[in-house]
């Protein structure tokens, strides 16, 4: 597919430019929207946004899955949709077609002691968590580095994660500082804010963690995952909502016992309530066992749940069985993206004495 060119969404300098992204893994569940998809929402009005869809990055674990992958790509856009990204405002792009990034991750490699990345605690995680052993590919680590590039690319100013993309945020800015301070001559003692100031190509970007960082299943136990089969997706229907609202693990066993408020169901009373009046009094009466159920607070999660999501069911209808509007949608935010990226590189190749010639890439 050739990419076509458009002129970077920068409306006005004042609007800070976010960056953000998702591994297409399957269909996005509740922990995905807490995590990091409400708060997109919420700044793609003040913020130039780009969602990123890293596909590339899903073939480190899955590259004999490339069917599944495509169709994941395109699952993740629709439930972008359907949770409330409007295209128009905000760029949602396939990693596979910036070649910029790729270009930006060979560069960043060179910046990162090799011990520094298999250090990275989230990679350590997933290499436990998914049983990868000893035979994870090259490019599994190699994917944290470009993570580093997937932001950098767009000079972005925040990064909105959940808390496990942490890790890969406190690496990024350490290649943001490198960079900066080995091509750009900005001093080591420059503080983070003064980077681009004092000439570096890259902001220092800031990890920008949900309120809840990190939604708890339906187990009560680990964090919301589809493959752990403790998940709420976007996409399932009222009836299915009731009942893996009922499942939430309490281990409480009447409503006259002193419950703990700490517990999984009153997280997600905090992430889903909204009335905040009610939240109080639903904390205490549960934490003095004053005659509530954990069934009664069930039911109110679940509609709570239900009134979030309903008006999400209506706006997937619209893309339901339409992959060829996401693939529009899709090849117009690249076009965006490839326009900030290719700027952004040349930038990069100046800085780093690679800027033999004014090269331009006929991408599209
Ligand atoms: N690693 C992220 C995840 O699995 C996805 C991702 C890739 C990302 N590139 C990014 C997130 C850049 C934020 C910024 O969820």
């Amino acid at each position: 597919m050739p990419i076509r060119i458009a002129p970077p969404m920068t409306t006005s300098p004042s609007r800070p430019r976010i960056l953000t992204g998702d591994t297409p893994t399957g269909t996005l569940h509740l922990g995905h929207w807490v995590g990091s998809v409400k708060r997109r929402v919420e700044l793609q009005s003040s913020h130039e946004c780009y969602f990123l869809i890293a596909n590339i990055h899903a073939f480190t674990t899955r590259a004999r899955q490339a069917d599944d992958i495509r169709r994941d790509s395109i699952e993740i856009v629709r439930d972008y949709l359907a949770m409330g990204i409007d295209p128009a405002q905000s760029a949602i792009f396939l990693q596979s077609e910036v070649p910029a990034i790729a270009e930006l991750t060979f560069l960043f490699a060179m910046l990162l002691p090799f011990n520094r990345v298999m250090r990275n605690p989230t990679l350590s995680e997933e290499i436990k968590v998914k049983g990868l052993g000893e035979q994870y590919s090259f490019g599994f680590p190699l994917y944290a580095v470009g993570q580093t590039a997937d932001i950098l690319a767009f000079r972005a100013a925040g990064v909105p994660v959940g808390e496990d993309q942490v890790p890969h945020l406190e690496m990024t800015r350490e290649v943001a500082r490198r960079f900066n301070q080995i091509f750009c001559g900005v001093s080591e003692h420059a503080e983070d804010a003064d980077h681009e100031k004092l000439g570096g190509v890259f902001p220092v970007p800031k990890a920008d963690v949900g309120a809840v960082g990190r939604l708890i299943g339906i187990d009560g136990v680990n964090k919301m995952s589809k493959s752990l089969g403790n998940a709420i997706f976007i996409a399932d229907s009222a009836k299915e909502i009731h009942k893996k609202v009922g499942k939430i693990f309490t281990g409480r066993q009447s409503p006259s016992e002193p419950g703990n408020i700490e517990n999984a169901l009153f997280q997600y009373v905090d992430a889903f309530i909204t009335d905040p009046v009610r939240v109080a009094e639903l904390k205490d009466r549960y934490s003095r066992g004053d005659n509530i159920g954990d069934g009664h607070v069930k039911v109110e999660v679940a509609e709570a749940i239900n009134t979030l999501l309903e008006p999400m069911r209506e706006r997937r209808k619209q893309y339901e069985g339409n992959d060829g509007a996401i693939i529009e949608i899709l090849r117009d935010g690249t076009s965006r993206a490839n326009a900030l990226a290719e700027e952004t590189l040349a930038k990069a190749k100046t800085a780093a004495k690679l800027g033999y010639f004014p090269r331009r890439l006929a991408l599209g």
